[in-house]
Parts: structure tokens; C-alpha cells; sequence
């Protein structure tokens, strides 16, 4: 640990913390597991305080990546660098990374503080600044009330927060999650994401998220990285990637999106942009189709249609005629040619 760390601590009332994160750089990653090519070459830099999610179907090689961050797995060829240290080599307890993985649970035997206080004593503190440390770290998470408890009687959301103040306590230079959330109910991980969302910015920590879950995605993130087959297809921030995806694959991964072949285009809409039956303009691009269901869900009508031979998705204002979400209805959908996207046609 350097200089500017050690006395660096995750502490939230103190205005002007010190920025805790370290700037992260991988270069040409490749990693094999017998013949599975899980990671082919990647490139990524991840800025300093930046939050960044790796974002991708299963076997894509997320959880392969943060190992290799972590130093779970060595990569056959290629360097990992730590605000510029190479660490490629560098074994799991000297990277000062702070993980939180779905499946990396808490010390059952011990209480939250021990769990807390675990990394601490590895690192040899006084008794004096572990009780410190950790009361601070689980006051982050809003765990301070119950530290005495063993994660048996822990919920499911507050054994996630004792994990996270695990990973925060000596203050990483990096902290790595993979799919933190993903077993805990929608209130929850709302609730968490919120909490973890004003940890990155009161903390400045550099964070690696790994999710599939593309609301989750948007919701945290200051950059998404769109992964495909072990290859980074494409990164961007939230909203350009979802309003300027750089192709097909992209538009139709995060978020919803219907696409139409129009000879050597394709266009891509989301469904916010389509408009049913009454609604569609003069100037909208329309097509004949036929209702197979429609869901409320309570900011919209989510409205299947039928159009030829394909499922379009229109999201359709709440006061949208009982007619026009009757299924079996005949309907007419349509968009503007400016709400579109443009791909070639694969
Ligand atoms: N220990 C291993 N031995 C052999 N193959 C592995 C091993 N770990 C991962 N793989 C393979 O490497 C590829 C990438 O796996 P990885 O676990 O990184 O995917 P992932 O993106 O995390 O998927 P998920 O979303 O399902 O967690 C997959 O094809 C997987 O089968
Ligand atoms: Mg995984």
C-alpha cells in the first residue's frame, strides 16, 4: 500500500474525503481454458473514480476478466496495470482490490464485525484502528446496528451490505463486483444500488461492475462496456450507447429495440418511439399488424403486435383506447424516420 492510501477512510461525513480509486489498464488479455477461448484480446482502461460495468450475455467472459483482475487467473498473455504498477504477476493480497462477488459469502461463524475486521488483522492493524475502521466502514452501509449478528440471521440484502463493507474496509485501490445483486428482490437491489451509487461518489472509488441485468447497468454506471464472446463490442456512457448504439447487436442488447428491413438498411426503434392505430402522424413510416397482448406497467401499455411474421414492442401512453390493446385487434404501428437507427442490414 502507498502513501496516499493509508491514511485514506471511507469516512461519508467527512466533506472532502480523500479520492480513494486507482486508475486500472488492461492490455491485450488473452485467456484460455483448454480449448475455450474465453477472452481472445482485450483492451480496456478503466479511469480513476470511474464506474464502469462490464455488460454481456453468459460465457461472454465477464467473471473471467475480474479474476484476472483480482489475480484469481493469470492471463496467458497480456498486463493488468494499477495507476501504472504492472500487477500482472502480483499475488491476490498485494493488488489491495475489494471484491464482492454473488457467490463470495461471509465467514458463517463470525459475527459482521469479525467479517469486517478479517482483512484488517490479515493486514496486522492495532486493536485500536480495527474498531475504528470498521465502524466506519459498516456505518457506510448502514450496518452499524446490527455487527454483532452472525450472517445466518442476516437478510439476504443485509448479508450484501456486510460484504460490501468487507470490500470497502481497507480501502482498495479497486473494487471489483460480480453480480452483487442479482439474488436479492427488486426493492432491494434498488435500494442497494442507490446506497452503492453515493458510496462511488462520496468515496471516488474506481469501480468494475459485472452485471446482465441492463437496467442495473444504466442505473450505475458511468460507462457500460458491451461484451460478446470474450471481445468488448463497444463501450459508451449509458445514454449515448442506448440513444447511439454502433450497431444492431448493441441496440438490441441494451434495451428494447424492433427492427426493420428496409432493402440494404435496417432501422432500429425502440419502443418508446413507436405509435399505435389513433396516434401514428402523417409523416410516420406505417405498418399493418394485429394486437397479441398488452401488459400495464404503470408508466405505459406495453403492447405486443403481431406484424409480419415478427413481435414488434411499442410502450403506449396509459390512456391508450381499450380498443387499440385488444387482442386480436387489427392495429396500424408506425415511427418517425428521424426516431430511428440506422444499421446495414445484416
Ligand atoms: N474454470 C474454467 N474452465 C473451463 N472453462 C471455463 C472456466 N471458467 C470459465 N470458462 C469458460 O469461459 C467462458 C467465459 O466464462 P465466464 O465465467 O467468464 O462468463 P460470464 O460472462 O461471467 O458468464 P455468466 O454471465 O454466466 O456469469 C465460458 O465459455 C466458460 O464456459
Ligand atoms: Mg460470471
Amino acid at each position: 500500500m502507498n502513501a496516499s492510501t493509508t491514511h485514506a477512510s471511507p469516512q461519508a461525513r467527512n466533506p472532502r474525503p480523500e479520492r480513494q480509486g486507482k486508475d486500472l489498464v488492461l492490455t491485450g488479455i488473452r485467456k484460455s481454458y483448454g480449448k475455450t477461448l474465453a477472452l481472445p484480446e482485450v483492451d480496456l482502461s478503466v479511469a480513476r473514480g470511474e464506474f464502469c460495468t462490464l455488460l454481456g450475455a453468459s460465457g461472454s467472459g465477464k467473471t473471467t476478466l475480474l479474476k484476472i483482475i483480482a489475480g484469481f487467473e493469470a492471463p496467458d498473455t497480456g498486463a493488468v496495470r494499477i495507476a501504472g504498477r504492472d500487477v500482472t504477476r502480483t499475488p491476490i493480497a498485494d493488488r489491495n482490490i475489494g471484491m464482492v462477488f454473488q457467490n463470495y459469502a461471509l465467514f458463517p461463524h463470525m459475527t459482521v464485525f469479525d467479517n469486517v475486521a478479517f482483512a484488517l488483522r490479515m493486514r496486522k492493524l492495532n486493536h485500536e484502528d480495527v474498531r475504528r475502521k470498521v465502524g466506519e466502514a459498516l456505518e457506510l452501509v448502514s450496518m452499524n446496528t446490527l455487527a454483532d449478528r452472525l450472517p445466518g440471521a442476516l437478510s439476504g440484502g443485509q448479508q450484501q451490505r456486510a460484504a460490501l463493507a468487507r470490500a470497502l474496509v481497507f480501502t482498495p485501490d479497486i473494487l471489483l463486483m460480480d453480480e452483487p445483486l442479482g439474488a436479492l428482490d427488486k426493492n432491494l437491489r434498488q435500494a442497494i444500488q442507490l446506497q452503492l451509487k453515493k458510496l462511488h461518489h462520496d468515496l471516488g472509488l474506481t469501480v468494475v461492475f459485472v452485471t446482465h441485468d441492463q437496467d442495473e447497468a444504466m442505473n450505475l454506471s458511468d460507462r457500460i462496456v458491451i461484451m460478446e464472446q470474450g471481445r468488448i463490442v463497444e463501450a459508451g456512457a449509458p445514454e449515448a450507447l442506448y440513444r447511439r448504439p454502433g450497431s444492431a447487436f448493441v441496440a438490441g442488447f441494451l434495451g428494447e429495440c424492433n427492427f426493420v428491413d428496409q432493402g440494404p438498411r435496417r432501422l432500429a426503434v425502440r419502443p418508446e418511439h413507436v405509435r399505435l392505430g389513433a396516434a401514428l402522424q402523417p409523416a410516420d413510416l406505417r405498418h399493418e399488424g394485429r394486437v397479441l397482448a398488452a401488459t400495464f406497467c404503470g408508466l405505459h401499455w406495453k403492447v405486443f403486435i403481431e406484424s409480419q411474421d415478427r413481435t414488434v414492442v411499442a410502450y403506449a401512453p396509459t390512456g391508450l383506447a381499450e380498443a387499440e390493446r385488444r387482442p386480436g385487434q387489427a392495429l396500424a404501428w408506425g415511427f418517425h424516420a428521424d426516431d430511428a437507427m440506422e444499421f446495414a442490414a445484416a
